[in-house]
């Protein structure tokens, strides 16, 4: 059994692996017991499950473990803010109430956050193209898209 090394959260953490293609996703939820990323598809077609590599949004459920750098940084959900400290755009869906279930929040926020990094002043069709791909059974978008242009302070 390999032993692999991975930054997450910025904290070194070594996850022992027997099989090269063992998703990202697993490796976060089941070794590391990090549950902010959620198995939804499995199929890269939904992105509950989106962390950051090195500031990208990316699918964990269809990025191999092996894949990721020892020198790559993993950020999920819970090293984005603290409870004391949330990253902005946790603080605007707390301030919008932007979740029904909450399934799809996780990636409605890493997504989010990956892109305002890169976008500090979206217009609102920016921002619906940004998180297109990010699907929500329960029809919280107007809510979601509140929540990001209240975090880039346009709302
Ligand atoms: S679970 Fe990864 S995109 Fe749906
Ligand atoms: S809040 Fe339920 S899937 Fe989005």
């Amino acid at each position: 059994m390999a032993t692999k090394s991975l930054n997450v959260n910025g904290r070194r953490v070594s996850i022992a692996i027997d099989d090269p293609r063992m998703p990202l996703l697993y490796a976060l939820r089941d070794n590391l017991g990090l549950r902010g990323p959620r198995f939804g598809c499995g199929l890269a077609q939904c992105g509950a499950c989106t962390v950051h590599v090195d500031g990208n949004a990316v699918r964990s459920c269809v990025t191999p473990l092996s894949s990721i750098g020892a020198g790559q940084r993993v950020v999920t959900l819970e090293g984005l803010g603290t409870p004391q400290r949330p990253h902005p755009v946790q603080r605007a869906f707390i301030a919008e109430q932007a979740a029904q279930c909450g399934y799809c929040i996780n990636g409605m926020i890493m997504e989010s956050a990956a892109f305002l990094a890169r976008n500090r002043r979206p217009s609102e069709a920016q921002i619906k193209q940004a998180l297109a791909n990010n699907l929500c059974r329960c029809g919280t978008h107007a809510r979601i898209v509140r929540a990001v242009r209240r975090a880039a302070g346009a709302a």
